[in-house]
């Protein structure tokens, strides 16, 4: 397994519409599992194809796993499951490819956040229940029943192959407001680590414990 670069607004990757996978191929299972790491690293409990670069209907979810980075020179447990240094329990992943919604029932306002949207959550709102067919990684068509989280995360990587953020779903006038500020943020950020490379200052400024799984 290898972990991808997650791409962030407003990189224009995640405005794009995702195409359909014609047909599901072995060389899939690679890049179904590389987003699987680097889902699970991130934290993250659903991951779209577009957010790694890659314009292809494919999502995978895992809302239910625990993920404790080890500590420097420190041994797992036997036995422990690994993931690019930390341990793993009570993995369930879903490769979901191809996907479509073929009933909904309720709605729900949900905190939302993204991995492609750092550092900033918002109330959506979405159906409460749905059911989805779609194919998996052995090209077999599949359908699943989901509600809460399951569900939600669901909704939003689909949004995700249509090239749409959970930010777009504000009303018109907080929706500009939050891309103004996170393109500002997006560029302190960047002119931050361009200064830190000027300075030599490699010692990865620490690396804020975020703990909140993102989508
Ligand atoms: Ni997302």
């Amino acid at each position: 397994m290898a972990k991808l670069k997650i791409y962030t607004f407003p990189d224009t990757v995640l405005a794009q519409k995702a195409a359909p996978v014609a047909r599901v191929e072995k060389t899939m299972y690679k890049l179904a599992d590389d987003m699987l790491e680097t889902m699970y690293v991130a934290p993250g409990i659903g991951l779209a194809a577009n957010q790694v670069g890659i314009l292809e209907r494919i999502i995978v979810l895992d809302t239910d796993y625990e993920y404790e980075e080890l500590d420097e020179g420190e041994e797992a447990p036997a036995g422990a499951e690994v993931v690019a240094g930390g341990i793993i329990t009570n993995r369930k992943p879903r490769i979901v490819i191809n996907p479509e919604i073929i009933y909904r029932e309720g709605s729900i306002l949900f905190n939302e956040g993204c991995l492609s949207v750092p550092e900033f959550n918002a109330e959506v709102k979405r159906s409460e229940k749905i059911k989805l067919r779609y194919q998996d990684i052995d090209g077999v068509t599949r359908e699943l029943s989901a509600d809460g989280l399951l569900a939600v995360a669901i909704q939003h990587e689909l949004d995700h192959l249509e090239g749409r953020l959970f930010i777009d779903r504000l009303s018109p006038l907080k929706k500009e407001t939050v891309k103004k500020r996170l393109r500002l943020e997006r560029q302190q950020r960047e002119e931050d680590e361009d200064l830190e490379s000027l300075l030599h200052s490699s010692a990865s400024a620490a690396r804020p414990k975020k703990k909140s799984k993102e989508m």
